[in-house]
């Protein structure tokens, strides 16, 4: 394996250092390319570059491999639960019995917000869309917690960690309790964190929500899959916008704003609606002949993926929960789920799909599955968002221990004019 390149660029030669991984592609660093060769280097959409050096996830999207720290996603969803999974995402390692106990319970700690944000709420119309109201209330926690701000300082930046992973929950069900008009429910520390979620969004004053294992069991497993992705777009975007020093739940917020979209977090949404407008599967081909026309933007959506390029490994596991969910929920023959069984299979006999190596993603199931949970289309975003404020907050913890850590600046390739004078309006 050379420790190094070399680039030629006329009849100059310049070595640019290879740096090794662990497991997956070495890189070749480019820091000081612009300042030895005044070139830069061109990759929009960042498709063959790393944008910073991480041990906290692993993807390997030709075998379909995700790890968490190291251990495979497959073992976590079977073994592990969310607040485990959460520590080892931002320390490293799984934790001993003393070190959960500590753990989960400075979590129980900050689950209630102040009672203030409650307001926040009032300005939304009713009908508002649950992320806009979630990217609205998290960025406003800056202004109640300015005790945890100081990014530079280790403990204030853990203590941020901790209300991140305990409060995003409450403020997300009090998105949905806002959205039906249904009273907020308070944090209950009796119960454990999924089943707290639970009881938040479905109990009301007059019939105390009875929690189900299965639905449970099935969330914990959900949440477990969403928790991190190595660089995705709103992970990037969390890393991006902390790079400003700003406070961690501005950077934060910013990572609800780019979930939000139907090419990421939103997919989930976005399949949901996709399989609801198909409708019935007789009217699959037509929608694969749609998806196939480069003249129709029409995408099957929860299909396709930026890294995994075989089926993503955390669907099956969601295609499984979906099946134990309705299964519990009394939906097992749900005609959606009969759709998107029908539409895998055709769409993975069809060369189109196979030759561009599109198989489903993590949001094609989830939306079935959370929509036999009893969760509105609106929050299915919001769920994945719950979940990946873990990773986020965890990538967000690693880059400030990592000493090559800096403000993120990309430059560009300037197309536009060159220099020229100003014409008065009189002779334009
Ligand atoms: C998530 O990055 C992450 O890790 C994200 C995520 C995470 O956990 O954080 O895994 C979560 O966001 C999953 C992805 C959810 N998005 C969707 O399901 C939306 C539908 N999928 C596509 O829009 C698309 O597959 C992307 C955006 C996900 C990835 O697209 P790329 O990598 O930018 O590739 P591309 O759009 O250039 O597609 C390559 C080709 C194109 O055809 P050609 O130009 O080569 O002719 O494949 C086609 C595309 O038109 N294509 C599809 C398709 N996805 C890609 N054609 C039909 N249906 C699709 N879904």
């Amino acid at each position: 394996m050379p420790d190094k390149c070399t680039l030629h660029i006329g009849d100059k030669k310049f070595d640019l250092p290879i740096r090794k991984g662990t497991v997956g592609p070495n890189v070749i660093d480019i820091t000081e390319l612009y300042k030895n060769t005044g070139y830069f280097t061109f990759d929009p959409g960042f498709t063959s570059t790393a944008s910073c050096k991480s041990d906290i996830c692993f993807i390997d999207g030709d075998k379909g491999i995700l790890l968490y720290r190291g251990y495979p996603i497959e073992q976590l969803a079977d073994k592990s639960n969310f607040i485990e999974t959460a520590y080892l995402l931002i320390k490293g390692e799984l934790p001993n019995r003393q070190q959960f106990q500590e753990f989960s319970g400075a979590i129980k700690n900050h689950t209630m917000v102040h009672e203030q944000i409650r307001s926040f709420y009032n300005g939304f119309r009713r009908g508002a869309h649950p992320m806009a109201i979630m990217l609205s209330v998290v960025g406003a926690l800056s202004a109640f917690y300015a005790d945890s701000a100081n990014v530079n300082d280790a403990n204030e930046r853990e203590i941020s960690q901790r209300r991140m992973i305990a409060k995003v929950p409450t403020l997300a069900a009090m998105a949905y309790k806002y959205s039906i008009g249904q009273p907020f429910v308070y944090p209950d520390n009796e119960l454990d964190y999924i089943e707290n979620f639970l009881n938040m969004c479905f109990s009301v004053p007059a019939f105390k929500y009875k929690i189900n294992q299965t639905i449970s069991h099935a969330l914990e497993k959900i949440f477990i899959l969403h928790a991190d992705h190595e660089q995705n777009a709103s992970t990037s975007t969390v890393r991006l916008s902390a790079s400003s020093a700003v406070n961690p739940f501005a950077s934060i917020s910013s990572g609800f704003s780019s979930l939000w979209g139907p090419l990421h977090g939103g997919a989930n949404e976005a399949a949901l609606k996709m399989l609801k407008t198909i409708g019935n599967v007789k009217n699959i081909p037509e929608f694969i002949k749609r998806a196939k026309d480069p003249k129709d933007n029409f995408r099957l959506m929860g299909f396709g993926h930026r890294v995994y390029k075989s089926y993503d490994p955390r669907a099956k596991i969601m295609q499984k929960a979906c099946h134990e969910v309705l299964e519990v929920s009394g939906k097992k023959n749900d005609d959606l789920l009969k759709i998107a069984l029908e539409l895998e299979k055709i769409a993975l006999n069809d060369d189109y799909f196979v030759s561009k190596k599109l198989y489903p993603n993590i949001d094609f199931y989830s939306g079935i599955t959370l929509n036999a949970m009893g969760f509105p289309t609106e929050m299915f975003a919001v769920l994945f968002a719950v979940a990946r404020t873990v990773g986020w907050i965890a990538h967000w913890g690693e880059m400030y221990s990592d000493p090559e850590n800096k403000l993120n600046r990309p430059r560009q390739l300037y197309i536009g004019k060159d220099k020229r004078d100003f014409i008065d309006i009189s002779k334009r």
